[in-house]
């Protein structure tokens, strides 16, 4: 092997989790490649990267090449990420909702949804809230484009550094049962919330439109025409005053979108009334002040 043969291989393999996730590797990300696929090196019994790219190209839309680009992708979540967004939905967003419908139904799509901490989240936000919601439909829906993550998400089954991480006690001891090492979230919030694998960029497993969207640290890692085109994805599943939560430090002012922040809400857009759009910055002001 010649000693540019591994950046070679690193190189074609971030040009395929490029193409099937949109996302990219930035040079400073680069060494991480290696570390990130060499599990399922060993479970492959292949000596090396070039040996990966190998198999993969003999059979390019086999499952090897899907779980390459799943070790390569970023999964980490945990419950109740960034508390104050979660406050914020609960004492802002959810109420607006609640006073705007026009049915009683809540659609909710959380997009990269990983292994399931965020729309359990939801889930359990909606149960605490207790009876505003008894006579409500609710449907949380969550897709990621890795069918590892949405597998573990829907068993529900967490270790414990995981229940660790930003689950209050009392949550986990509502909802959760040890079993083993791990922790089953309960039948009653897991049945809560679907969950289909299916790509931000070409999504297949979507349909109707969302009273609020939550994609977070999903676009962190798009450069700017794939973030255009993910924002522009969920644009199409939202109506007029949607909302989009999006992850701290995620920005996408300037690409032309119909969300409009929220001025006094980080993190939070909403989906523009397309006539005028002016309307819909004074809505996002007002709205959400209280
Ligand atoms: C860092 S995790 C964020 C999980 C969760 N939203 C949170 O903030 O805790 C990003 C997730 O986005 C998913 N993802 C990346 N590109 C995607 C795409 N094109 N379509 C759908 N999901 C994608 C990854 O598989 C990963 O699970």
């Amino acid at each position: 092997m010649t000693a540019a043969a591994p950046h070679h291989a690193a190189d074609k393999l971030c040009r395929l989790l490029s193409e099937m996730t949109g996302q990219i590797v930035s040079e400073g990300r680069r060494w991480r490649i290696e570390s990130s696929l060499r599990p399922l090196l060993r479970a492959r019994d292949l000596p090396s990267l070039d040996a990966l790219i190998a198999a993969i190209e003999r059979d390019p839309h086999g499952p090897l090449a899907v779980q390459a680009v799943d070790a390569m992708l970023n999964h980490e979540s945990s419950f109740f990420r960034d508390i104050g967004v979660f406050r914020t939905i609960e004492q802002s967003v959810l109420p607006r909702i609640r006073e705007g419908a026009h049915d009683k139904l809540l659609r909710i799509w959380c997009a990269g949804a990983s292994t399931g901490q965020e729309a359990y989240s939801l889930a359990m936000m909606l149960k605490r809230m207790g009876p505003v919601w008894d006579d409500w439909r609710i449907s949380i829906h969550a897709t990621d484009v890795s069918p590892a993550a949405i597998e573990m998400a829907r068993q529900g089954r967490y270790a414990q550094m995981d229940v660790q991480r930003g689950l209050p006690i009392n949550e986990l001891l509502r909802w959760f049962t040890a079993t083993g090492d791990d922790w089953q979230l309960s039948r009653e919030i897991r049945d809560m919330v679907t969950f289909s694998v299916d790509n931000l960029l070409d999504p297949h497993r979507i349909s109707g439109l969302f009273d609020l969207i939550l994609c977070r640290n999903v676009l962190l890692y798009f450069p700017d025409e794939t973030k255009r085109a993910a924002v522009a994805s969920l644009a199409a599943f939202a109506r007029p005053g949607t909302y989009l939560v999006l992850g701290a430090g995620e920005m996408i002012a300037g690409l032309g979108s119909r969300f409009v922040s929220c001025r006094d809400l980080n993190c939070i857009y909403i989906a523009d009334r397309r006539a005028d759009p002016a309307r819909a910055d004074r809505c996002a002001g007002e709205a959400l002040a209280g």
